[in-house]
């Protein structure tokens, strides 16, 4: 079977959505996208102009005039999986700062940004060949996509590599209060991140990024192996009557 043109990883913070995004995409030759990096860099700019970041309507003026693009890493040697310019400024990392890591999920919340953000991400979905990594980008951005995936994991399991993943950037990290920050993002998260209804369901407690990537791959070439979301929100809400 050939790779589908479109692929969407959505799934909470942590759940390793990123790795597996660019893992796939250099397989694949696809263009890995993550769409994360958008409601980061409008952080980053409500940062910048000093603005409220409940404030709907300064927030969506903003997103509406902020240049974000974001690039191969080009000649980049820091280990950046791509480089992001907002109006012209290179902010890659600046995107990982925690007073952006804190407001992110309030920036992105608000209906009016949301909606000029995700024209944007179909902008590029639609030229194909991509891998597209987010919350909504399955159930939402690109709802005809021919293959979803939802990445999960346990909270102690996204701590555990987040906390990795800072240490090995050479920061320090306090696995307790990454578990509450992840606990903190998953609520305010929650109202963009339900799975697709097609939805592929991958739980990812105790599998090696290429373990994920491997199941993705095997399911492209033989369509099976992987659990759909229906069955997926059953085991999650075992009382609810899910069909
Ligand atoms: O995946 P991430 O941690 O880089 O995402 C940063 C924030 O942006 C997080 O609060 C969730 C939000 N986000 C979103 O609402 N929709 C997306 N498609 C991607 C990210």
């Amino acid at each position: 079977m050939s790779a589908p043109s479109v692929i969407t990883i959505d799934g909470p913070a942590g759940a390793g959505k990123s790795t597996l995004g660019e893992l796939l995409a250099r397989r694949l030759g696809y263009l890995f996208f993550d769409t994360g990096v958008m409601y980061r860099a409008l952080a980053w700019a409500v940062l910048r102009s000093a603005i409220d970041p409940e404030n709907s309507e300064a927030v969506a003026a903003l997103a509406r005039d902020l240049d974000i693009q974001v690039l191969p890493p080009g000649d980049a040697t820091d280990g950046r999986p791509y480089t992001v310019l907002v109006d012209g400024v290179d902010v890659t990392w600046e995107l990982r700062r925690p007073d952006v890591e804190r407001i992110v999920s309030i920036a992105a919340r608000h209906p009016a940004a949301r909606a000029i953000m995700r024209e944007r991400q179909r902008a590029i979905g639609r030229r194909g060949q991509v891998v597209m990594v987010g919350r909504d980008i399955g159930s939402i951005v690109m709802p005809d996509a021919p293959l979803k995936i939802y990445l999960d994991a346990s909270i102690d399991e996204r701590a555990r590599r987040r906390t990795l993943e800072i240490q090995q950037r050479g920061g320090s990290a306090d696995l307790q209060h990454i578990r509450n920050d992840i606990i903190r993002r998953d609520s305010l998260d929650r109202h963009v991140s339900a799975p697709a209804a097609d939805a592929c369901v991958i739980f990812s407690d105790g599998l090696s990024p290429e373990q994920v990537v491997d199941l993705v791959i095997a399911h492209i070439d033989d369509g099976d192996g992987l659990q759909d979301s229906h069955a997926y929100d059953r085991a999650q809400n075992p009382g609810s009557a899910g069909t």
